[in-house]
């Protein structure tokens, strides 16, 4: 099993500092994922789900601990990657998914998609037209965001997210903004990118919805707690 593994964390800790006040955001936090797995993230708000999410999506630097991903050690032993190395990774790695969606307002659905592609073409990158199919949206594709439902514009992000072919898709409360209904959706079709071996690691207040997942982590004060 051991070459399935896609992010490995161990005792990573993320700390901020505000004045003589010290947060451990993240405290010493040890955690595998699979190829082709579903991990729910649960846990109160301020318990530190958005920091581990985004130092497993290499977005922010731990403070101490090691990160690998992709099968390459990217924090540890003192090791700190340039900025190029790490916006490498993340074009090629990953695929990132917010609550607020973050599409461009004065772009179309498909030049939203088209985004991450325009600046950088990852091996094996989708086009636009195979991701809107995927996400059922194809028939959208010259709307503006601002003509669609909130499903919908959660179906762009995450078009927008695959188009670079990620092996990890990172979630921050995906459905956070979206009625029961939508939610189930959009859960659904995050579910459903695990059968192409893609890796969700997503952010839920929903419990039934972490339920769906194939394992849950539970976050109190930085910590993970037994599920
Ligand atoms: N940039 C930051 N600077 C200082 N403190 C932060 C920063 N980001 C998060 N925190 C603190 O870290 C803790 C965890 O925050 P966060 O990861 O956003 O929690 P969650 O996503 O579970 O609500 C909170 O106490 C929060 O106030
Ligand atoms: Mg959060």
């Amino acid at each position: 099993m051991e070459n399935n593994i896609i992010i490995s964390a161990n005792d990573l800790s993320k700390v901020y500092r505000r004045g003589a006040e010290e947060v451990r955001a993240v405290d010493g936090i040890s955690f595998e994922a699979f190829a082709g797995e579903m991990v729910a993230i649960t846990g109160p708000s301020g318990s530190g789900k958005t920091t581990l999410l985004n130092l497993l999506g290499c977005l922010d630097n731990p403070t101490s601990g090691t990160l690998s991903a992709g099968g390459r050690e990217v924090f540890g032993g003192g090791r700190a990657p340039g900025e190029r190395e790490l916006t490498l990774l993340r074009r090629e790695l990953f695929g990132y998914v917010f609550q607020k969606f973050y599409l461009i307002p004065t772009l179309t659905v498909e030049e939203n998609i088209m985004l991450p592609g325009a600046f950088y073409e990852a091996p094996g990158a989708k086009s636009a037209l195979d991701v809107m199919r995927l996400l059922g949206i194809e028939r959208r594709y010259r709307h503006l965001p601002g003509e669609l439902s909130g499903g919908e514009m959660q179906r762009v992000a995450i078009a927008r997210a695959l188009i670079n072919s990620p092996k990890v898709v990172l979630a921050d409360e995906p459905t956070g903004s979206l009625d029961s209904r939508r939610a189930g959706e959009i859960n659904e079709i995050l579910r459903s990118l695990t059968r192409r071996g893609i890796t969700v690691i997503m952010v839920t207040h929903n419990l039934e919805l972490a339920g769906l997942a194939d394992r849950r982590l539970e976050i109190r004060d930085g910590k993970i707690h037994a599920a």
